[in-house]
């Protein structure tokens, strides 16, 4: 049977919500998790600016960013202001790009057309660039209150085990019925202290309990109202027909390295082009086979060419196997013309890569 949004509720989350709200508002005040950098202050520019961070993100990797990018932005204005070279150099290496773009454009249009100051209701903060639904429901919660439903991955696996939610979650048609549930379980007439530990209690409860493989039931405060767990059924649960499928890719990675002068060793990067894998930053320059890379250098450097252990590296729809092939040259005015080959690009130095937005794995590359 399918149930549309807004239609009754079916009778376990008609029983649950008071029992359901309370137990873990008392949980999270107890035995949630505290100390995060950002928790503490209800200013809609940390509380967003965390929240993006933490959109697909660990909080341990949040928790050395978050600091470092506030000290260097501390208000919407700032950040508004600064440039994209510096807003992607900061945020280099925590992945999904999208995010700092958007982030970037989102400060631009609050500064432009809200006077700097976030809009408060999660309705009109999903207009804004980079505030999806979950997202904006998050801030409004924890910033003024408002009584609405976050509803990201973590969140939806909480509760569809805690309703045996049997609606398929790869369908758009469940998960809107599965936050009109969501929605029916707030706290009633929540303070905003309780809206506060509610909406960070599903969060809590979600990446330390009810996790995707081996739940912790036994330290839930709400497993008493599970209804997965009644019917022994958690781990059946949510339902999902549909599972990501990554496609694998070999890239090759042209490593150049200009040691004219020793003391200040440079490489040689491209700027990637503004759509797709990773957009914007700077790489070293691709090439989808070792053949096209050969044939890009002038034959006399090519048997200098030296092959690097490849690394393998995930994004959201690819497994990404990357060829790094070294070469040193030396850019002297006795060799003029040493570099005139390669794809357009600059010369960075090897110490001067923290000002450029670089993707995490030719960070490393580049490091080692
Ligand atoms: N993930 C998304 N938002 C979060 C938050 N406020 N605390 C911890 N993890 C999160």
């Amino acid at each position: 049977m399918s149930r549309s949004p807004g239609l009754q509720p079916p009778a376990a989350a008609r029983v649950l919500p008071l029992a359901f709200a309370r137990r873990l508002i008392d949980w999270q005040l107890k035995a949630g998790r505290r100390g995060m950098p950002w928790q503490g202050t209800r200013d809609p520019y940390r509380v967003w600016l965390s929240e993006v961070m933490l959109q697909q993100t660990q909080v341990s990797s949040v928790s050395s960013y978050y600091p470092r990018f506030l000290a260097r932005f501390p208000d919407v204005h700032s950040l508004a202001a600064a440039s994209s070279d510096d807003v992607m150099a900061l945020w280099s290496g925590l992945g999904y790009y999208s995010r700092a773009r958007n982030l970037h454009r989102c400060a631009q249009v609050v500064v432009a057309e809200h006077q700097g100051i976030f809009p408060t209701s999660a309705q009109a903060l999903q207009a804004l660039p980079g505030i999806g639904a979950s997202t904006a429901a998050a801030i409004a919660a924890f910033c003024h209150g408002e009584r609405v439903s976050i509803l990201d991955g973590n969140v939806r696996r909480v509760l569809s085990r805690l309703l045996a939610f049997e609606g398929d979650l790869s369908q758009l048609t469940s998960q809107r019925e599965l936050l009109a549930l969501a929605q029916a379980l707030l706290p009633v007439a929540p303070s905003l202290q309780d809206m506060s530990a509610y909406t960070q209690g599903l969060m809590d409860l979600g990446a330390t309990l009810c996790t995707r493989s081996r739940p912790n039931c036994e330290g839930c405060p709400v497993a008493g109202l599970c209804q997965a767990r009644a019917q022994a059924q958690v781990s059946r649960f949510p339902i999902k027909t549909r599972t990501l499928k990554r496609r694998h890719e070999s890239w090759w990675l042209l490593l150049v390295r200009d040691r004219s002068a020793p003391a200040m060793p440079r490489v040689w990067l491209e700027q990637r082009p503004p759509r797709g894998i990773w957009a914007g930053l700077y790489c070293l320059p691709v090439f989808d086979s070792e053949a096209a890379l050969l044939a890009a250098a002038p034959a006399s450097m090519r048997p200098k060419l030296e092959p690097l252990t490849a690394v393998a590296h995930s994004l959201t729809h690819r497994e990404l196997r990357l060829h790094p092939m070294a070469l040193d040259i030396e850019t002297s005015a006795r060799v003029a013309s040493a570099d005139r080959w390669l794809p357009a690009g600059r010369w960075v130095a090897l110490d001067a890569l923290e000002q450029v937005g670089l993707p995490a794995p030719v960070r490393q590359l580049l490091r080692g």
